[in-house]
């Protein structure tokens, strides 16, 4: 498989405060690669350099093959689906797809029926003149998702997309998750704080703790071979709890 990104060396330093410390990695074209680790440990600063929001204080990041460590956001082809949706409320959700698709000539000319057809993709046909707001969350993560992938990019990043969705949406949410990816072949950074999303959507994880890759494997290669400490308690540990918790449920059912 082809090396779509490469990361060397990054990190970012904030005042007196070293929040990465020499990240290293690569992910493949068509991946689906989860950045899994605890609130404060720096996955959104990772996810805004990666996306040019954020200057790195040192270290390279090269999507295919070309240095994109100084360019600017609009120029990476990369495109971000935030926790909080950031739609628009004044627009329909045909507007907010169509939006981007208008301000940018390459795609103007097409843009409705571009935006149409990806609100289609993400299921949302039947809403299409509604404004977010009179949306459940987990329609108004699609409609953001439809908006993201207008654009065409070739790497898409999530940040923690599905915090803020109940239990059951974050379920079906997954699944359209991949086969959105099938159908457009895009390589995906999925970022999360949750075991259990990680390990159920990755074709790999990368264990961030401290500001530092813990782990970088497949979730098998994790759970049979964990790095180190850390891994072992805090990521295999954690769905082992869950799972016994689950057997325990289905026991209390007649
Ligand atoms: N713009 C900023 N200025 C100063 N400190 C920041 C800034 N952004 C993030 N930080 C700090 O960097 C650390 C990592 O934050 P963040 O990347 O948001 O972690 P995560 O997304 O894993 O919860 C935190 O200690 C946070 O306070
Ligand atoms: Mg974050």
């Amino acid at each position: 498989m082809n090396e779509k990104l490469v990361v060397e060396n990054l990190s970012k330093v904030f005042g007196t405060n070293e929040v990465l410390h020499g990240i290293g990695f690569t992910v493949r074209e068509g991946e689906f690669l989860s950045v899994l680790g605890p609130s404060g440990c720096g996955k959104t600063t990772l996810l805004r350099m990666l996306i040019g929001l954020e200057q790195p204080t040192d270290g390279k990041i090269y999507k295919d093959g070309r240095d994109i460590t100084n360019s600017a956001p609009f120029e990476r082809g990369m495109g971000i689906v935030f926790q909080n949706y950031a739609l628009f409320e004044n627009m329909t959700v045909l507007g907010n797809v169509e939006y981007a698709l208008r301000k940018n000539p390459a795609f103007k000319e097409k843009a409705r029926e571009t935006a149409e057809h990806l609100i289609e993709q993400v299921g949302l046909a039947e809403h299409k003149e509604k404004r977010p707001g009179k949306l459940s969350g987990g329609q108004q993560q699609r409609v953001a998702i439809a908006r993201t992938l207008a654009l065409n990019p070739d790497i898409i990043l999530f940040d923690e997309p599905m915090s803020a969705l109940d239990v059951d949406t974050r379920l079906s949410l997954r699944g359209e998750l991949k086969n959105i990816q099938k159908k457009f072949g895009s390589t995906m950074i999925y970022i999360t704080h949750d075991q259990e999303e990680a390990f159920a959507m990755s074709d790999r994880i990368m264990v961030l703790n401290e500001g530092k890759v813990q782990q970088l494997d497949t979730p098998r290669g994790i759970i049979d071979h964990p790095a180190n400490d850390y891994v072992e308690r805090f990521v295999i540990h954690n769905i082992q709890l869950k799972i016994d918790s689950l057997i325990q449920f289905a026991r209390t059912k007649v």
